[in-house]
């Protein structure tokens, strides 16, 4: 039996570059890891591999992508699963922007190539995880990283200086693809300041990286979704944040802190109106150095 960990994921910028043919879109993004974890067991026996997870509405099959990473790595290194039970104990929400998916996909890939001693690289796991999942890559190194092209091309980054995380979920939930549909019909009004924010992790400037939090994702929210997110974020400014953003196509909310008392006070504001809050801390990379 293994036990693992697999974090939550943050977009600190998320700019959409453009469509491609392949139907997917370049994008470019600042990507940083948390320690909201999902508890990862992975149980050797039985019949095929499956996904068991606390909520029984997710799929248990080759739909599950943790299950979809372990039949990747199998097939890629010829190494024998065998019958395989992935259990996760799921505290990332769901279908919320923060790449619980993809995560538990990542941390199934890594765990996997240490127990079969199959010795790929980080990087040759990632490509692994391009095929489960666009976020799966980045999940796979973690860290502060650039995720650009379909989210597979990834430069680590200066870590982002310790700091709290606050994080919102808001009951409703956000197709991805309708997301990214409703961005090809528009003209964005304004994008990240990537480079900015680039400069600002080499220069260690925690408040520098809060002012340019963005995601072009809050300019085509449908109007009552895009409300309530504007309402989350100036709870979070409001209580001392350095900056607030949606994460991913959301609808998750968060806010980074220099100041942990006013972190706690964002907490309890929100956890007084929402049911999935969380106050978290940032991660450095999920690969020894
Ligand atoms: O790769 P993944 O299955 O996570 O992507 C889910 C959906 O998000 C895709 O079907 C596509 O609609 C959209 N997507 C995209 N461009 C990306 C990543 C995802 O259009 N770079």
């Amino acid at each position: 039996m293994i036990e693992t960990k697999a974090y939550a994921k943050l977009n600190l910028t998320l700019d959409v570059l453009g469509k491609r043919p392949d139907g997917y879109h370049d994008l470019r993004m600042v990507m940083q890891t948390v320690d909201l974890s999902d508890a990862i067991t992975l149980e050797f026996g039985g019949e095929g591999v499956r996904a068991a997870s606390n909520l029984g509405f997710l799929p248990t099959g080759e739909k599950n992508l943790a299950a979809a990473a372990a039949l990747r790595f199998a097939e890629a290194t010829g190494k024998e699963t065998g019958g395989l039970l992935i259990h996760m104990e799921k505290s990332i929400p769901v279908c919320a922007g923060l790449g619980g998916g993809s995560s538990d996909a990542a941390a199934v890939l890594r765990a996997l190539n240490g127990y079969f001693g199959a010795g790929l690289s980080p990087r040759e796991l990632a490509l692994m995880g391009e095929r489960v999942g666009s976020d799966v890559p980045y999940c796979v190194l973690g860290g502060t990283a650039l995720a650009e092209g379909r989210g597979e091309v990834l430069t680590p980054l200066p870590t982002l200086p310790t700091c709290d995380v606050v994080l919102c979920k808001p009951k409703f939930s956000i197709s991805t693809p309708e997301l990214f549909a409703r961005l090809d019909g528009v003209r964005l009004r304004h994008r990240p300041d990537t480079e900015g924010v680039l400069a600002a992790l080499s220069a260690g400037d925690l408040g520098g990286v809060g002012r340019r939090l963005f995601n072009v994702f809050e300019e085509v929210l449908p109007v009552r979704i895009r409300d309530e997110i504007v309402a989350i974020k100036g709870v979070l400014v409001e209580q001392g944040a350095l900056g607030a953003c949606m994460s991913g196509t959301g609808p998750t909310v968060y806010g980074l802190f220099s100041d942990g008392e006013a972190a706690r006070r964002a907490y309890e504001v929100l956890k007084g109106q929402y049911r999935d809050v969380f106050l978290t801390g940032t991660r450095e990379s999920l690969i020894p150095s």
